[in-house]
């Protein structure tokens, strides 16, 4: 079952309130990209975003922490109410530490894995993670074109989770849109991040109703 995971990078900023509630009914959760500037070329939200999307929603939220020290704000994150913390191999000395910080403090501990990050570094981890983030762009931005060769690392991870029997869930993140998000739900991806796809997007009934189908 495939789920939508709206990234408010991508909404009206100066109606965030109503730019929620308007897309609220096809979404089932919320996802905030948070950027430094460092590990990342952009700069976005902090803990203010989230207390202010908690002063209106009920909806899970997923912390994406593109941050250089991302240890130091789990705990703020998770206490500001977000219930998903994904954080990045690529930046994490110790992951197995983080994600069982994450896990302890009640939320789910996803990593993320850039697109030129190759899965086998991720091996030792599989065991312990909730989920594993593909982006599918190189993370930064909302509105970019998703990169055709991630098909097969999302293809390969999905038949690494079968043959161990393993029972993380599979998110993909960037250029996900009406064209491709069917596919990547029957590829077995269960959370797919969207920012334009749902923000911008005309026809994002009809594709939450693709996708709910797609799941009976
Ligand atoms: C990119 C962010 C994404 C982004 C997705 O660095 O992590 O969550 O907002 O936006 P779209 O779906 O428009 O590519
Ligand atoms: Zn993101």
């Amino acid at each position: 079952m495939a789920i939508i995971s709206a990234s408010i990078l991508a909404a009206d900023l100066t109606n965030l309130k109503g730019e929620v509630e308007r897309v609220e009914p096809y979404i089932d959760e919320i996802h905030l990209d948070v950027m430094d500037g460092h590990f990342v070329p952009n700069l976005t939200f902090g803990y203010p975003m989230l207390q202010a999307l908690r002063s209106f929603t009920q909806m899970p939220i997923d912390a994406h922490l593109m941050v250089t020290n991302p240890d130091r704000h789990i705990e703020e994150f998770v206490k500001e109410g977000a219930t998903r913390v994904t954080i990045h191999q690529e930046i994490c000395y110790h992951l197995h530490r983080s994600v069982e910080r994450i896990r302890a403090l009640g939320a789910e501990a996803f990593v993320a894995l850039n697109p030129a990050t190759p899965l086998s570094t991720l091996d030792e981890i599989f065991p312990y993670v909730d989920g594993i983030l593909i982006m599918t762009v190189n993370p930064g931005f909302s509105g970019q074109k998703f990169i055709a060769s991630m098909k097969d690392k999302i293809a390969k991870l999905s038949k690494i989770r079968l043959e161990n029997g393993y029972s993380f869930k599979i998110a993909v993140d960037g250029g996900v849109g009406n064209d491709n998000a069917p596919s990547l739900a029957q590829a077995g991806v269960d959370v797919l991040v969207m920012g334009f796809g749902v923000f911008r997007n005309p026809n994002l009934s009809q594709l939450s109703d693709r996708l709910r189908k797609l799941c009976r």
